[in-house]
């Protein structure tokens, strides 16, 4: 067993606001190992991209309060300078994100920027970054790469700008590429070319890769784990099939209910009633009490620890602690 890539350790993040302090993320910990696609779930608001901002040192503060261990070769970047988390960015950890146009520069060509980022991080002379500029382009798929150099932009389309992030992401050959909602902003077609190239790369270069979406489809094609993500919470982990196969914290079944099943036609896609919960709002229990079907009087009046189960799963719950989960959640999985 190859040391984790990364490691989270409680991890919190809050926002200073005019209502007071926000948790955004709540103590979550989880690591990365090398080589692998590890996804991170959950509805809008859960805290997801405050979690990639926080490792990469993209979370401005004020307002933002950072805790905990974010730990990268045993090195906390909590606690790495400004200057450090530059060198970091790049050349160890990269990030793309889901609208590509707010991180390609409007004003520079394509080459230009590739240039400059091999260039920042490598060291070389222009011309072999040029021609390593190219290389890339064509690696992801680009048709006339070497034309493509010397255009802005906004002459591609969203598809050949994300190939274009992709390549300035994968050019320093980063041990961790964190992939903020990489695809949502794409139509399906081009989403799964997308897709297929992330995980070509990531088979070829051995790079790990923290996949951030909402989209379970995503998550099957893509990932070997899943961290799932509640409220700022982690509420379960386990291998991609075992998510699929038995979910078992009932906020993650509600997510699996949801994907619809083409083999059974249902007229409508279930979805988990209610709303996430303002973070904080939520002060004791379960953050999923108020939504969840399986709730009792444990559940509203004290917080579950996310606990390991036999099969090495991971949940907080604490119908499982009590031993009855796998049966009363067991029969609302059951579809159709
Ligand atoms: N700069 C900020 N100031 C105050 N609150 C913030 C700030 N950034 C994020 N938040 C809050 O933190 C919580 C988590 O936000 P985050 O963007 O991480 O959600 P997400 O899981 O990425 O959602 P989505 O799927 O919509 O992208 C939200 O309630 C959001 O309002
Ligand atoms: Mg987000």
């Amino acid at each position: 067993m190859r040391n984790p890539v990364l490691k989270v350790k409680d991890l919190r993040t809050s926002f200073l606001t005019d209502d007071g302090e926000i948790p955004a993320v709540n103590g979550i910990s989880f690591e990365v190992n090398p080589g692998e696609v590890l996804g991170i779930v959950g509805e809008s608001g859960c805290g997801k991209s405050v979690t990639s901002l926080s490792i990469m040192g993209l979370v401005p503060t004020p307002p933002g309060k950072i805790q905990g261990e974010i730990l990268y070769n045993n090195e906390n970047l909590i606690r790495a300078s400004e200057k450090r988390m530059r060198q970091i960015r790049g050349n160890d950890i990269a990030m793309i994100f889901q609208e590509p146009m707010t991180s390609l520069n409007p004003v520079f060509t394509i080459g230009n920027q590739l240039i400059e980022a091999i260039r920042i991080h490598k060291k070389w002379p222009k011309n072999k970054a040029k021609m390593r500029a190219i290389e890339i382009l064509k690696q992801v798929g680009l048709p006339r790469a070497e034309e493509l150099m010397n255009e802005y932009p906004h002459q591609l389309s969203g598809g050949m700008r994300q190939r274009v992030m992709i390549a300035m992401a994968m050019v320093c050959e980063p041990k961790l590429l964190i992939a903020d909602e990489p695809t949502t902003a794409l139509d399906v077609t081009i989403q799964a070319q997308i897709l297929d190239l992330m995980k070509r790369l990531n088979k070829e270069t051995d790079t790990a890769i923290m996949m951030i979406t909402h989209d379970l489809g995503v998550v099957a094609q893509m990932c070997e784990r899943i961290v799932v993500m509640y409220a700022g919470e982690v509420v379960e982990e386990a291998d991609v099939k075992t998510i699929f196969k038995h979910p078992k914290h009932p906020y993650t079944v509600g997510l699996i209910q949801s994907v619809p099943d083409m083999r059974l036609k249902k007229d409508r896609l279930y979805s988990i009633p209610g709303n996430v919960p303002k973070p904080g709002s939520t002060k004791t229990g379960c953050q999923f009490a108020p939504r969840c079907p399986h709730r009792n009087e444990r559940c509203l009046a004290e917080t579950p620890p996310l606990d390991t189960l036999e099969t090495g799963q991971k949940v907080r719950c604490w119908l499982y602690q009590e031993g009855k989960g796998v049966e009363a959640i067991g029969r609302a999985v059951g579809k159709g």
